[in-house]
């Protein structure tokens, strides 16, 4: 029987992306967010208008989306209830988020520099998309963000070996739902769109 329940999160299962964004002193911000989702080369950002992220973006136009992997959350942890805005809305002094400038350093991750955008990634994620604004639409209290991808850098570690496809196997991405992390993926049987789009690495049928 299903019951009608007014349900206060719907994170049902989304990858963590750490989000590094460049601060009006140059600085690079970095900030976990779970509400992504992507198309072609495009990415769709929901991102709460008064973070430093969605201020840094709307700025610079730029950021680079770090994919973090499920051997992180403890990095990720640390970030969870820190930000790089010096005015913490009503909402965050409530939930007990401290402003933090130096978050790679609070975090315990390492910066890389980039190739085509400001912002550094995070040497310890995978993945790293960086990233253009297209467009933003504003939800009241949220920003939906879009933006494309100019660039990914893919560690050698999860691809199939000579292609340029990332092995499912190999890619485990921290995974958030409704409010706690989930890793360490398992293949439960072969999907017919990898069949369709003739994708290597390819789950036992
Ligand atoms: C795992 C995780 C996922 C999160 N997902 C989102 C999200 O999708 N959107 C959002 O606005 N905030 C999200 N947050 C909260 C932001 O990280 C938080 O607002 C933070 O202050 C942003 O940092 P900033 O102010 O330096 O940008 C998430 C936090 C954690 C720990």
């Amino acid at each position: 029987m299903h019951l009608d329940v007014p349900l206060k999160v719907h994170y049902y299962g989304t990858p963590v992306v750490l989000v590094t964004t460049t601060n009006p002193d140059g600085t690079t911000n970095v900030a976990p967010m779970s509400s992504a989702w992507w198309l072609g080369d495009c990415a769709m950002l929901g991102l709460a208008g008064s973070s430093r992220t969605t201020k840094n973006i709307l700025r610079t136009g730029a950021c680079v989306l770090n994919l973090a992997p499920a051997d992180l959350v403890g990095q990720v942890d640390r970030l969870a209830l820190l930000t790089g805005e010096p005015v913490l809305s009503a909402h965050k002094q409530e939930t007990g988020y401290r402003y933090e400038p130096r978050k790679f350093e609070a975090a315990g991750l390492t910066r890389q520099a980039s190739d085509l955008v400001a912002p550094e990634r995070v040497a310890e994620c995978p993945i790293q998309l960086e990233c253009e604004l297209v467009t933003s639409h504003d939800f009241g209290t949220a920003q939906a963000l879009q933006v494309r991808v100019l660039r990914s850098h893919v560690d050698e570690s999860i691809l199939v070996p000579g292609t340029a496809y990332v092995d499912p196997h190999k890619w485990d991405p921290l995974i958030m739902k409704f409010c706690d992390f989930f890793g360490d993926a398992r293949p439960l049987s072969a999907s017919r769109l990898a069949e369709g789009w003739a994708m290597p690495g390819r789950a036992p049928a």
